[in-house]
């Protein structure tokens, strides 16, 4: 089966500046290799809340690194400091509004403040990139309601 790389960002100041262990990469992993069949390559990151930052580590991530699924965790809510939609939005080539949408109709069924996240899903080049909130539960229960028996609606979602 053929091997899939997949770009997995986790975006927090505090997990960067080591205020707290990162749970964000691990929770990605853990979910991943569980969900899907195939063989996986992760390349990760862990930055801080920084636009720039954001957009340039999913350029690499989409040009460089040829992911064909990119996901992001963190820095999708109200706060000022929260860019990670605006970062995905300007690396866009198409926004699927529809991921978003989807993410965030599921995430009600477990919590109200799930409402709270501007998580967005967009196409640049051949990957799809993905916003998932920061919390670690959140990775699975918004994934969970986008992906098949197999994994393949996200992987191949495109
Ligand atoms: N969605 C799910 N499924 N589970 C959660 O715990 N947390 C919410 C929301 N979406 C949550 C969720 C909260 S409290 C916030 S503030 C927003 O996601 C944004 O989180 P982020 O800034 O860490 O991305």
């Amino acid at each position: 089966m053929e091997t899939l790389r997949i770009g997995i960002v986790s975006i927090s100041d505090r997990a960067f500046n080591k205020t707290y262990e990162d749970q964000g990469l691990p929770a990605l992993k853990s979910w991943l290799g569980a969900a899907v069949l195939n063989p996986l390559e992760f390349v990760a990151h862990l930055i801080p809340d920084e636009q720039p930052m954001i957009e340039q580590t999913l350029i690499e991530l989409s040009d460089i690194q040829k992911c064909p699924l990119i996901l992001t965790t963190g820095g999708t809510g109200p706060y000022l400091r929260d860019v990670t939609p605006e970062a995905t939005l300007a690396v866009a080539d198409r926004i699927i509004p529809g991921f978003g949408e989807q993410m965030r109709q599921i995430s009600l069924h477990f919590t109200p403040t799930a409402i709270l996240s501007r998580q967005v899903g967009v196409i640049r080049g051949n990957s799809l990139i993905l916003n998932l909130p920061g919390r670690p539960n959140a990775i699975a229960e918004t994934l969970g309601g986008v992906k098949d028996e197999q994994g393949k609606q996200i992987i191949h979602g495109i």
